[in-house]
């Protein structure tokens, strides 16, 4: 599938909050690593290809950018390349952050935000993307911990008005109903896609689409240990077949598959290639058939 005049529009849209967002966006994890995962860059950086990946989301008509402080290399920042290639921002432009993890200045990992760390991180995001409020801001859990103490924290941060919306990423459904008596929650992102989800995800995924909650899949398209193993196989050859008969690409067909979970869903594909850009935009207008989503659904089962 080639992209022609197709636009993250085709995707449709979802409300995060008062916020509309087009179902296609961009993840930006991937912009500064020339496609690596972090801290693992080895390749020179190329500065102006990830600011012309990110105008070009943009003219392809992406208006939901996801983003975190920790996405960084050496030599280049997420938030610096969003502030430098999209300000002064579009209207429409909603950008989502993350806040839980940190890394040092030499991108060491460190520990986990406690709730009094939490808003320097998000005044940390604010300085780097040059805004006074962040639109979306989720808290990004490492396990099935209660949120309540550091989701309070960060309530207070939007009553402050740092904050326009609050999600969660990396959680279950009972982490969300502790979230909700807190503070309204526009999104969840956690890892999701054919063959990468968590055994409790199409419950998550179910339980948002009830709640009115948007349901952010990551490693859509990369997956995660999906290169070995005979039903890693099975599954690559299965979205292969189904690639063929739409004339697509085993990434666009991970990204429809996504899409089509429900209307709830957004996307977030990350990549630094602008040709894997518009690849990846172009996939807001495939639509797999019944059949094929039923037959990835199965070969995916609980694989993560
Ligand atoms: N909440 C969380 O904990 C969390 C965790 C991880 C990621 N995220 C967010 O989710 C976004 C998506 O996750 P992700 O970037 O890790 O994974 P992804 O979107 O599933 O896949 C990205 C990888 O696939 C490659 N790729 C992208 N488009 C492709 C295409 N059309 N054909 C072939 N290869 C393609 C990219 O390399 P190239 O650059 O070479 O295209 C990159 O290696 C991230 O960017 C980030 O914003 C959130």
């Amino acid at each position: 599938m080639t992209s022609g005049t197709i636009t993250a529009a085709d995707a449709g849209t979802w409300q995060l909050g008062d916020l509309t967002v087009n179902r296609m966006g961009f993840g930006t994890m991937r912009l500064t690593q020339n496609g690596a995962a972090l801290n693992t860059v080895r390749t020179p950086y190329d500065r102006d290809r990830a600011i012309a990946v990110l105008r070009r989301a943009v003219d392809l008509g992406v208006n939901h950018i996801d983003t975190a402080a920790f996405y960084f290399s050496p030599m280049s920042s997420a938030n610096e390349l969003i502030n430098r290639a999209l300000g002064p921002y579009p209207d429409d432009l909603v950008i989502t952050t993350k806040v839980g993890p940190g890394r040092g200045p030499s991108g060491d990992w460190l520990d986990w935000a406690r709730p009094q760390d939490l808003r320097g991180q998000v005044e940390e995001n604010l300085r780097q993307l040059g805004r006074d409020h962040l639109d979306v801001v989720n808290l990004r859990m490492n396990g099935p911990d209660s949120i309540a103490d550091r989701f309070g924290a960060l309530a207070e941060l939007r009553e402050e008005g740092l904050i326009r919306h609050l999600g969660l990423s990396n959680v279950g459904a009972d982490q969300i109903a502790e979230a909700l008596p807190i503070a309204p929650v526009v999104c969840v992102q956690n890892r999701y896609g054919i063959a990468t989800r968590r055994a409790d995800s199409d419950d998550v995924l179910r339980v948002c689409g009830e709640r009115g909650i948007a349901f952010v899949p990551f490693y859509a398209i990369a997956g995660e240990g999906r290169e070995s193993g005979a039903a890693a196989a099975a599954e690559s050859e299965a979205v292969s077949a189904v690639a063929r008969a739409h004339d697509a690409s085993p990434a666009q067909v991970r990204l429809a598959w996504t899409l089509q979970r429900g209307p709830h869903v957004l996307a977030i594909p990350g990549t630094g290639n602008p040709d894997h850009l518009t690849e990846n935009v172009a996939a807001a207008a495939l639509r797999l058939s019944g059949d094929e989503l039923r037959l990835l659904a199965e070969l995916g089962r609980h694989a993560g």
